[in-house]
């Protein structure tokens, strides 16, 4: 049999996790949930749901995944044979093919808006031509299916290439490129007239307007951003080697996925403030404003806008194709471990099959906005489904799994490397706390209010 690839170092498996949770959730969803939801109170609630809940769930994938190394549904069968576990392992292959689908609707867009920033549309026009374009555009029927389908097949291109060859070396590239990108856009959003009351509405926290609902869009945003319940983590964790410290990259890789959520919010809200638009306008808030914002930054400063919204497009464009990537490679690792297919077919397959999704998906904008599912149109239910119910439901499994399931002795085993590393024992047993307690409540409370 084939040797299973493993991540070359301890940088590269905090960088292909880093590149798979820092996505459209940090720069498209985050500044956009904050801007609902009243600002930095939010930001601190998310800060410690990320903290306490969705770190140790991290935990409990990463355990399950480098113990079996094995992709989901072979995990879930190695760790507990002949049990009904093997369906919570294929709930976790399905879930990010599913997300993949719309997702890359999202990445498309990026690249449209990437394309425009590039022929140097936003400076061309007047801010208020600008208007309604997103809307305009999204409701085409051949651009953003097109832009859609590269931009899947630019994730399928970098799967296919391996998880050395090509994840681990386009994250290594990428991420730091991100890091360099998003700073300097800060700086800029920073510097502009009145975006002062921007920096104030992320750091000053009001505690007065939080609801049970604030509390539960953080936990949510926090599981969606760490790429929780869909077996990525599981996944990625299968290619780390025995000799990698588990505590290290998971604290590693949401620390980072913090550090740049919070830049993302630094780099949008004050360009939201100085430009006077409203924070809480909901899902279009960067492909909507933020192309107004250049516009009219334009008028003054033509070259440094242009670059600007350059960068920022490029930036997302990148940070969600790291994050696609892991979308995809949960199904390759398992239709070519558990289905015997090569890679490549594999890539294609799933190409195949996400791609027609995600052109119902696109349309739903469009000649497809009168086709409904439980009310919604099929992008949102695509969305919803996923947020709301398999992403929490993957997640509690899980934790479930690794708290109640797998004995406390495997799980202090492959925290301490088989026993060659040490763990303080009031550190595992806190852990532990929160892996068998905590947070099985906590994505229970959300799952429940979720369905409701
Ligand atoms: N964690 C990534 C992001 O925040 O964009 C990837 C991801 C997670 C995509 C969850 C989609 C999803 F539902």
């Amino acid at each position: 049999m084939k040797e299973r690839e493993n991540f070359g170092s301890r940088m590269a498996v905090i960088m292909a996790l880093a590149g798979s949770a820092i996505g459209l959730g940090n720069l498209w969803r985050f500044p956009y949930l904050v801007g609902q939801n009243g600002g930095a109170a939010f930001v601190v609630i998310y800060i410690v749901a990320t903290l306490v809940i969705s770190l140790p769930i991290f935990f409990a994938e990463s355990v399950v995944g480098r113990r079996s190394r094995a992709n989901c549904r072979g995990a879930m069968e190695r760790l507990a044979p002949g049990t009904k576990w093997k369906w919570t392992g294929l709930l976790m292959v399905l879930t990010p093919l599913w997300i993949v689908s719309y997702y890359s609707v999202v990445g498309g867009w990026s690249l449209e808006y990437l394309i425009q920033s590039l022929r140097l549309e936003f400076v061309h026009n007047a801010p208020e031509a600008l208007s309604g374009s997103f809307e305009q555009f999204i409701s085409r029927t051949w651009a953003p299916v097109a832009c859609h389908l590269v931009f899947l097949l630019a994730t399928v291109t970098i799967v296919a290439l391996g998880v050395k060859s090509g994840i681990e070396k386009f994250s290594k590239v990428c991420l730091p490129v991100l890091f360099v990108l998003v700073v300097v856009i800060t700086v800029y959003s920073i510097s502009l007239p009145g975006a002062q009351k921007g920096v104030a509405y992320l750091l000053k926290p009001d505690f007065s307007k939080v609801t049970l609902g604030t509390c539960l869009d953080a936990l949510g945003q926090s599981f969606y951003s760490l790429s929780l319940g869909m077996g990525i983590v599981i996944t990625y964790s299968s290619y780390v080697s025995k000799e990698e410290d588990l505590l290290v990259s998971g604290v590693g890789t949401a620390v980072s996925d913090l550090l740049f959520a919070l830049l993302a919010g630094l780099a949008i809200m004050p360009a939201v403030f100085a430009a006077g638009i409203q924070p809480g306008s909901g899902p279009g808030l960067i492909f909507d404003t933020l192309p107004y914002i250049f516009a009219e930054m334009g008028l003054k400063m033509p070259w440094i806008s242009s670059i600007a919204a350059i960068l920022f497009f490029l930036t997302i464009l990148f940070a969600a194709l790291t994050s696609s990537v892991s979308l995809i490679e949960v199904g390759v690792a398992y239709l070519t471990e558990e289905k015997g297919m090569k890679r490549w077919a594999a890539c294609v397959l799933l190409f195949v099959l996400t791609g027609v999704a995600g052109v119902l998906c696109s349309l739903s904008f469009g000649p497809l906005s009168g086709v409904k599912v439980l009310g919604l149109g099929i992008f949102d239910f695509a969305d919803t489904v996923a947020s709301n119910v398999l992403l929490t439901l993957g997640g509690l499994l899980v934790v479930l799994f690794v708290g109640w399931k797998m004995g406390r002795p495997e799980v202090f085993d492959e925290f301490t490397n088989g026993g060659t590393k040490k763990l303080n024992a009031k550190c595992f047993r806190f852990i532990y706390f929160l892996i068998r307690y905590v947070a099985p409540v906590g994505v229970a409370v959300l799952f429940v209010s979720n369905l409701i």
